[in-house]
């Protein structure tokens, strides 16, 4: 049988959407594990499972809205109509197309089923939300501590794919760069561009900027410029090493994943810059001496990154978020033995949930007198310490600029 064009990319968005919904993958470990696909299919497929991944419950709601028959969350003609629908949202798909290439993956299943329920929603109209809902456990969780209207920015923000920010090693350049290539700067070495492809654009082989969400720049700018030795735990793929070695400062950088140190030493490499590398388990690596300032981005649910990864909000059950705080709580322990008195301690996590933020620093904070929070505002205005003195970037800020990633970050000094 002659195969149909494009179906491949949809069979491998088909066993993405499943990896990540069924197995907690991350969409990108998910497509790593797809095997034989060209590079246009490989980035069509991440496409259309993402695509989906930032419409999950809106989605459902149309495929219901057209059956009576009741389809499990993770059966596989859900999975078909969701990456369907998803594709006439967000790719544009001509109709015929998406009947086309989605049938065939129900092939001896119901295919009845999933032919009758896309060509109704099809004769409808598919409505695009341009501000779809979150998963609903999600919803809840978020309207308790931040309240609707930052729920409502969350469910603007997920709608669109965030714009392209770089982060220069010279502010020199920065600038100029921004208003060459019909970009914004909103902050010192910071260009905000619309997304494409980043290694077209100039200056990417030279190595004079990397990619970096605006907000994870944050906390490599809470670190004192005249701290000579910092140490940056967890610090793979580099982002904030690469910061921190560009700021001119004696860079030590801890991880304990070999492949993605194997990143940073690519990236310390591309853009000229140094710094000591460890792989090891930051709960376990005793270092010679102590440092000046310590920066811990600790791993976390990431779900402040939804915007970029839509799955995270699929990712981080309850159980994932206490896991991740008891493991912050222990790293932050850890770190702040390694640190000088009078010395620095930023500590900052990717992610939404206070449980990985505010509660872990008030808890290391009733308990180690010696540390209290710096809420000196050196960051620009937009990120300004909140009355309790750490900083939380939330969904809505900078919306009318193309918004940020949600982070928390704490600046903590240990007594001299
Ligand atoms: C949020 S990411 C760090 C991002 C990085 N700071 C940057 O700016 O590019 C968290 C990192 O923590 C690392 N990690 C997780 N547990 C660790 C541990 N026990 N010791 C050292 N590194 C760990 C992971 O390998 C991951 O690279």
């Amino acid at each position: 049988m002659p195969s149909i064009e494009g179906i491949g990319a949809r069979r491998a968005a088909l066993q993405m959407l499943d990896a990540v919904l069924r197995r907690g993958q991350t969409l990108e470990a998910a497509a790593a594990h797809v095997h034989n696909l060209s590079p246009p299919d490989r980035a069509l497929a991440v496409a259309i499972a993402g695509e989906a991944l930032r419409r999950i419950p809106d989605l459902d709601a149309l495929i219901d809205s057209a059956t009576r028959q009741r389809l499990p969350d993770d059966s596989k003609a859900r999975m078909v109509l969701r990456l369907a629908l998803a594709q006439k949202i967000g790719l544009g798909t001509p109709d015929h197309a998406l009947v086309a290439t989605a049938l065939p993956l129900v092939e001896g299943g119901p295919r009845r089923l999933v032919h009758g329920v896309l060509g109704t929603l099809l004769r409808r109209g598919v409505p695009v939300s341009d501000a779809p809902r979150l998963p609903a456990e999600v919803e809840e969780r978020w309207l308790a501590v931040w309240g609707e209207q930052t729920v409502e920015a969350a469910r603007r923000q997920i709608a669109n794919r965030p714009p392209l920010d770089l982060t220069f090693a010279e502010d020199e350049g920065a600038q100029a760069y921004a208003s060459e290539h019909g970009g914004v700067s909103l902050a010192p070495k910071h260009v905000r561009l619309e997304s494409s492809s980043v290694a077209d654009l100039p200056g990417f082989g030279e190595g004079k900027w990397w990619v970096q969400d605006l907000a994870a720049s944050l906390p490599a700018r809470l670190v004192p410029a005249d701290a000579a030795e910092v140490l940056d735990l967890c610090a793979a793929p580099g982002g904030k090493t690469m910061q921190l070695a560009a700021a001119g400062h004696s860079v030590t950088a801890v991880d304990a994943s070999q492949s993605r140190l194997a990143r940073l030493r690519e990236n310390l490499d591309r853009t000229h810059l140094a710094a000591t590398l460890v792989e090891a388990d930051a709960l376990r690596w005793k270092p010679n001496r102590t440092f000046d300032a310590i920066l811990l981005d600790a791993p976390c649910s990431a779900t402040g990154t939804f915007r970029r990864h839509p799955e995270a909000l699929y990712r981080a059950r309850p159980r994932i978020i206490a896991d991740n705080a008891e493991l912050q709580t222990q790293l932050l322990a850890t770190a702040s033995q390694w640190l000088k008195p009078g010395g620095t301690l930023v500590y900052s996590v990717c992610s939404l949930e206070p449980q990985e933020g505010e509660q872990v620093i008030d808890g290391f904070l009733a308990s180690n007198a010696d540390f209290f929070l710096d809420t000196a505002a050196d960051l620009p205005d937009f990120a300004a310490p909140t009355e309790s003195g750490w900083i939380r970037i939330l969904p809505g800020l900078l919306e009318a600029e193309g918004g940020l990633d949600s982070f928390f970050m704490a600046r903590l000094v240990r007594a001299a």
